[in-house]
């Protein structure tokens, strides 16, 4: 089979715009999509704010809403971007979570301009051997490649054993050096979900009652970038749980106790440091349901899908305005704003 030119499709890699973002001190926003309302509440906020974006495709995405209509949906983004305005737009479909060489391969077969490849859960001369593989594949069509070093935490974690997971700031060039990936993603602190830190691991805030999450490690991102200056780090699991959505989805007959994210003031100070890629998916998740649940309870009589999807629609649309705008900085940053 001929791979596919995602040029052809009118989408870019990562390359140039990570080297904007580090120069210019924002980052990249990755938004992961499973359906069409995702897609086009990710398009409206980064077309209308001008900002490049990363469209993410997980495994599961992939099994959800199945990868042949998932890239089509990517290509028709660009041309949706040009319609409302945005004629020079800057879109990568990146495939998130890559577990093998061979999912890795398919992807970039298939028009993917960006592949993670996911070896953080290997010993490091496995995770080394498996990331150059997917490099050597991955460069010769032009897909820049992301690999992982270092553990997210996640609260089922013991918490005595956070910190051994944490990115080591001493391994970091031999890594990306043997590998020649384009990007690390790097552990240090933030974890995958609504659910971030026990209630044990937070202290309260007096005054609104709320959870308050330990810092992230800046110690540890700062120690990387010494030993890589200028070289693109990646943040997963940066959703901060809005609380306005998780109240709004409390209030309408969910239950979300305890759920807490990255506080945003953290991810802007990340997003003017060598962070330059910052993942968010349980953000759109919890926007979405917002909208959703809240229709539902004020409407019991809707059962139009594109009446409560459509508030969805909504609601992700000024979460991803707000997260371009007030938190990584990427509004107004494509090469070409007209
Ligand atoms: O990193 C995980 C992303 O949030 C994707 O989640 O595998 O449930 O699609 P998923
Ligand atoms: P969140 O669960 O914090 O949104 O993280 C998403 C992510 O890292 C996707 O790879
Ligand atoms: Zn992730």
């Amino acid at each position: 089979m001929a791979v596919v030119d995602y040029k052809k499709l009118g989408l870019v890699n990562t390359r140039d715009m990570f080297k904007r973002a580090i120069g210019g001190g924002y980052a990249i926003p990755a938004f992961n999509f499973n359906n069409l309302e995702q897609l086009q509440a990710i398009i409206t906020a980064s077309s209308e704010l001008k900002s490049p974006v990363i469209l993410q495709v997980s495994k599961g995405a992939r099994k959800y809403a199945n990868q042949t209509l998932l890239r089509y949906l990517a290509e028709g983004a660009v041309q949706y971007a040009k319609e409302l305005g945005c004629h020079h737009p800057e879109i990568v479909l990146h495939l998130d979570h890559g577990d093998s060489f061979e999912t890795c391969k398919s992807c970039v077969d298939f028009g993917f301009s960006s592949v993670m490849i996911d070896g953080s859960a290997l010993p490091y001369e496995e995770n080394i051997a498996l990331t150059k593989k997917v490099v050597e594949y991955a460069h010769q069509y032009d897909v820049t490649v992301e690999a992982e070093l270092g553990v997210l935490a996640g609260v089922e974690d013991e918490v005595a054993s956070e910190v051994s997971h944490y990115t080591k700031p001493e391994e970091v060039v031999d890594f990306s050096t043997r590998t020649g990936c384009d990007s690390l993603a790097i552990s240090i602190g933030t974890s995958h979900g609504a659910y971030k830190f026990t209630p044990e691991q937070c202290t309260r805030d007096p005054k609104t009652g709320r959870l308050v999450p330990p810092p992230l490690a800046f110690d540890v991102l700062a120690a990387i970038e010494k030993q890589l200056p200028g070289f693109p780090i990646v943040l997963h699991g940066s959703s901060s749980v809005p609380q306005e959505y998780v109240d709004i989805i409390n209030e309408h007959g969910g239950k979300l106790p305890n759920a807490v994210g990255i506080p945003e003031d953290q991810l802007r100070r990340a997003a003017k440091s060598a962070v330059c890629k910052i993942n968010i998916d349980s953000d759109s998740r919890l926007a979405f349901t917002a909208g959703v649940r809240q229709t539902f309870d004020e409407h019991p009589e809707y059962f139009d899908p594109r009446q409560y999807c459509g508030k969805a629609r909504e609601y992700m649309v000024d979460l991803y305005k707000h997260k371009i705008t007030d938190v990584l900085g990427s509004d107004g940053k494509l090469v070409n704003c007209d």
